[in-house]
């Protein structure tokens, strides 16, 4: 259990450097299990979910830890490679199930539970499941574990029924060994399936068209060891942003990549936040209030789910009514009661939430359901009268934010744990 005491309502002023992506690095890490020998991979940022897939790796059979020399930077071991994933770590973190593809292409057997349900939906894994059938593998259930066979993988077509992130990782991990070409067809844009394309073709893999709807891999007979460094976080930089509007402050976000950011820095823009972008960096001059816009979360480049939250906080105190709309996930509105306990005017109808500007949020004790409402709710609570306490049971925010705390409080934020949280891999 994680406690955080925060004073709002104060402008936040300095600059805020931008840790690595927490979400290219994960499949990153993943598809080491593809790469005999030493792989050094920098820019990880230190996080309770990258620990967990250390955990994964070292469970797998692999040595992987954080170096003591090299900030931020993860070194993997490949020598040998189980094929059984571990039920703890595979249910507590839904990524972990993205060692099926490189499990299969190696091994040829792969046994991985399955995630179970999450906080934010019920997010299944049958696109991922589709696609390996799709290169050849046959694929069942056995007491919650999904196993899948295939001496060797066979390169095909491949329809992804949606553009699932995870799945259009696994296929393209997965294919990359296959025999033969792999097309992925109606596959996700995101720069983290770009990031994780970038390293396996740096390690040798031949693929073509990551960042479009349409991937071609030619399936190769080995990848080697490399290393790479990972992209900025887009979502980190986004609720930097958001908290930097909320509490209008003035604060430079440095170390992102613009390019990323593109429909979260328009809805910012069109609610009127002056922001002076270069191509790594944005400055937040936020002095002035700022208008209701309406966001739908949408696949890249829409607009993403990971900053609903944080945006729909933001929102609270705009001037207006903005009508926030979910897509991609069927139970993601978690942090709206929240952020109705701090002040804010919501009113959920279905998959929208209609948020009516309030003058001001007052600090409540607020409960995190998941780590992008624990996002939204630090947004919130940076800007509240008075005083905000997080419970955050199951340390959400830790799982996503590095040195999160320590950042706003950088910042001038009036913010600390109740409680300390010291975790370590090594
Ligand atoms: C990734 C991100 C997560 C982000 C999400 C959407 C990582 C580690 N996590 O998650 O932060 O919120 O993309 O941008 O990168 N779905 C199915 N069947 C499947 C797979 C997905 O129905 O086999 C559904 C999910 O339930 C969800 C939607 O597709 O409703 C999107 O999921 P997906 O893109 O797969 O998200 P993840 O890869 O799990």
């Amino acid at each position: 259990m994680q406690r955080l005491c925060l004073h709002g309502n104060k402008p936040l002023h300095g600059e805020f450097n931008v840790s690595g992506s927490k979400n290219a690095a994960l499949p990153i890490l993943a598809a080491t299990i593809l790469l005999p020998g030493m792989t050094k991979i920098r820019n990880i940022p230190n996080l309770l979910d990258i620990i967990t897939i250390i955990r994964v790796l070292r469970a797998l059979g692999l040595r992987a830890e954080y170096s003591l020399s090299e900030p931020n930077t993860v070194t993997v071991w490949n020598q040998q490679v189980r094929h059984v994933a571990p039920y703890e770590l595979v249910t507590k973190m839904r990524a972990s199930f993205f060692v099926i593809g490189p499990i299969l292409a190696v091994k040829g057997l792969a046994k991985i539970p399955l995630p179970g349900g999450c906080a934010i939906g019920s997010r299944p894994v049958d696109i991922h499941i589709k696609g390996m059938e799709g290169l050849g593998a046959k694929v069942h259930l056995e007491h919650g574990f999904v196993i899948a066979e295939a001496k060797k993988l066979k390169g095909n077509s491949i329809l992804l029924d949606f553009p699932s992130v995870g799945a259009t990782e696994s296929v393209m991990m997965a294919a990359t060994l296959a025999e033969g070409e792999t097309i992925i067809e109606n596959a996700a844009k995101e720069p983290e399936i770009v990031d994780l394309a970038n390293f396996l073709i740096k390690a040798g893999a031949k693929i073509e068209g990551a960042g479009t709807e349409k991937i071609r891999i030619s399936g190769v007979t080995r990848l080697s060891a490399v290393e790479y460094s990972i992209i900025p976080d887009r979502i980190e930089a986004g609720t930097a942003i958001a908290a930097a509007a909320i509490t209008r402050g003035h604060v430079l976000v440095k170390g992102l990549k613009l390019a990323h950011l593109d429909a979260i820095i328009k809805k910012f823009q069109e609610s009127g936040v002056k922001l002076n972008l270069t191509d790594n960096s944005v400055e937040v001059l936020a002095e002035n209030g700022f208008q209701a816009v309406d966001i739908k979360t949408m696949p890249y480049p829409g607009f993403p789910t990971d900053m609903q939250p944080q945006l729909a906080a933001f929102l609270t105190l705009a001037k207006g009514t903005s009508v926030v709309s979910e897509t991609i996930f069927e139970n993601r509105f978690m942090h709206m009661h929240e952020l109705k306990r701090l002040g804010a005017d919501i009113k959920l109808e279905g998959q929208s939430a209609i948020i009516n500007g309030v003058a001001k949020l007052s600090g409540a004790p607020v409960k995190v359901s998941d780590l992008r409402a624990g996002a939204a709710l630090l947004v919130a609570g940076l800007a509240a009268e008075g005083e905000t306490l997080l419970e955050d049971r199951d340390h959400h925010i830790g799982r996503g934010y590095e040195n999160i705390i320590d950042k706003f409080a950088a910042l001038g934020a009036d913010i600390c744990r109740v409680k300390p949280d010291v975790q370590t891999v090594n």
